[in-house]
């Protein structure tokens, strides 16, 4: 079980990191912050505290951080101001012998565009992490298909990605996820390429696997009735901010502005009449 906070994180990219920082702590919104400096603000000051054994999600459009946020749960990005801290302690201050281990035995990733391995079987595929850490080839076909049966891919772990479809890989990527046995999954739109029906089939699967498995899952999505479906917890994150954190109830019935009050009101499908 891992409990994960992020302090007052701050990302900018661009060369001007120290001026358009500034900026930022000053209450200089993104696009001026970009005009002025060239600088792109990718989180302004975001604290979150996920909880252990449950689904947060992060909801936002495109462009408001959301990758960038959950990036810096497993450090592939630093933040240039900050802190994450996993059970208390900083990774930031992990060496790079520490975060190998980190990354290999607390948090996987399951990514959009699946990231399988073209060369190597469902299998091999699925226990890549097991055996990276050295678990022997026969206790990894175990584990590996173990997890093959629980995602609903039995008799395909000899197969290649190339022969399965978009729903099918991306239950490889699950697979993958969950036999390398971390407390923390991190999926970053990892449904949002699949077909609507695909779509809820696969969130009704983690939903059901979660029941037993109570990982901390950062859960990724731009879809407010996904988030709504999957999360204990929702973030909203607008301009790399994080506007509203609620349970679905709450963002429902009390939007904390009106950035979150239009994306509640798309989704009970009211159009919106201009003049
Ligand atoms: N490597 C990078 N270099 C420059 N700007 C970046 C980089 N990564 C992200 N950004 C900027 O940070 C912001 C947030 O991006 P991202 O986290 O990818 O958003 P999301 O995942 O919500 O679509 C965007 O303005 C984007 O252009
Ligand atoms: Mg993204």
């Amino acid at each position: 079980m891992a409990d994960i906070e992020i302090r007052n994180v701050y990302k900018i990219f661009g060369h001007d990191a120290k001026k358009a920082l500034a900026m930022a702590k000053d209450g200089l919104d993104k696009a001026e912050i970009l005009a002025r400096t060239g600088s792109s603000v990718g989180l302004n000051d975001v604290s979150l505290k996920i909880g252990a054994g449950r689904i947060f999600v992060i909801m936002g459009l495109s462009g408001s951080g959301k990758s960038t946020l959950v990036r810096h749960i497993n450090r592939l990005i630093e933040p240039t101001r900050g802190e994450v801290l996993f059970d208390g302690s900083n990774i930031l201050d992990l060496d790079p012998k520490a975060l190998r281990a980190f990354r290999m035995r607390r948090v996987s990733m399951v990514f959009q565009s699946f990231a399988l391995m073209p060369h190597r079987t469902v299998l091999q595929n699925v226990v890549y992490g097991q055996r990276v850490r050295g678990t022997s080839k026969c206790d990894a076909r175990v584990i590996g298909m173990k997890w093959i049966e629980t995602v609903g891919l039995s008799g395909y772990d000899a197969k290649f990605p190339h022969q399965l479809s978009g729903g099918m890989k991306q239950r490889v990527g699950l697979a993958r996820a969950l036999a390398a046995d971390t407390d923390v999954i991190l999926m970053d739109e990892a449904f949002s390429a699949l077909d609507p029906l695909i779509r809820g089939d696969m969130q009704d699967q983690l939903l059901q696997l979660q029941q037993n498995l109570s990982k901390t899952i950062v859960f990724i999505t731009h879809d407010l009735d996904e988030a709504l479906r999957i999360g204990s917890e929702i973030a909203i994150l607008k301009d790399g901010q994080v506007v509203q954190v609620g349970s679905p109830g709450d963002i429902l019935d009390n939007p904390a502005n009106d950035y979150v009050a239009r994306f509640v009101q798309r989704r009970h499908g009211r159009p919106e009449y201009h003049g």
